[in-house]
């Protein structure tokens, strides 16, 4: 990689204190993605994928290592100006597509920009912008229970870039969708992170997503067992 990394984790350890003892569910991770990069994670449940996305994303903060998001050390900001970061500069996609039932299409996608105080025009603009990038302009309108599971994911990989973030975090995106549909919302990260020169990093235990990524990285209990 040329130009210095989005993202980079450096010996990121995640302990969680539980009844039935320590559960070590990221230990010793290190990585690091550029801009218009999609990283894959794969692992099997209970890898640990989760837990480092929430680390990466700045959800959840490590017991020993370090998380930079360009030259900013996650972990030397009070948790406020990490929340306005994570506003700004992250978008998340998740497995529930997290979208708001009783907010059409259009309204979801432009939660984000409402909680930036983003002006109306603007926000007008970006979000229809961002629907027609996921091939949703003519649905807007609709609610999302009007909308098949893969143009759900849709609007929420839209909501995820309408803040036009640094990075898009995606825990296992298409893991409630069918194998072909799966499939296409995987194209479509894919050719956006491509397209728009976002950093994507994407949790899957699914092989057949393996195919578009540019680098995957293997999680087994917590430790990463391929680089590359
Ligand atoms: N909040 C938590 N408290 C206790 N254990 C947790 C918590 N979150 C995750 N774990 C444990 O950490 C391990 C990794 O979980 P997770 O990151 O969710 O894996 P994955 O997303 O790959 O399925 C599992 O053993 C899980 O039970
Ligand atoms: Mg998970």
């Amino acid at each position: 990689m040329t130009s210095s990394p989005v993202l980079r984790a450096a010996s990121v350890s995640r302990v969680f204190h539980t009844q039935a003892g320590d559960v070590h569910a990221c230990t010793d991770i290190s990585l690091e993605v550029g801009a218009g990069e999609l990283l894959v994670v794969r692992g099997p449940s209970g890898s640990g994928k989760t837990t480092l996305l929430n680390l990466l994303g700045g959800l959840d903060r490590p017991d020993s290592g370090e998380v930079w998001l360009g030259d900013t050390n996650l972990g030397s900001m009070p948790e406020r100006a990490l929340g306005e970061m994570r506003q700004k500069r992250l978008g998340f996609v998740f497995q529930s597509f997290g979208l708001i039932p009783v907010l059409s299409a259009a309204e979801n996608v432009e939660v984000p920009l409402r909680i930036q105080q983003t002006d109306a025009a603007t926000r007008d603009a970006r979000v229809a912008e961002v629907l027609d990038v996921v091939g949703l302009g003519e649905h807007g309108a609709q609610r999302p229970y009007e909308l098949s599971g893969g143009q759900q994911q849709r609007v929420g990989l839209a909501r995820a870039l309408v803040s036009r973030p640094d990075i898009l975090l995606a825990d296992e995106p298409t893991g409630q969708l069918d194998s072909a549909t799966a499939a296409a919302v995987m194209d479509l990260i894919a050719d956006l992170v491509h397209a728009q020169g976002v950093a994507a990093i994407v949790a899957t235990h699914d092989p057949l997503l393996m195919a578009r990524a540019d680098r995957v990285l293997e999680l087994h209990d917590g430790r990463l067992v391929t680089a590359g």
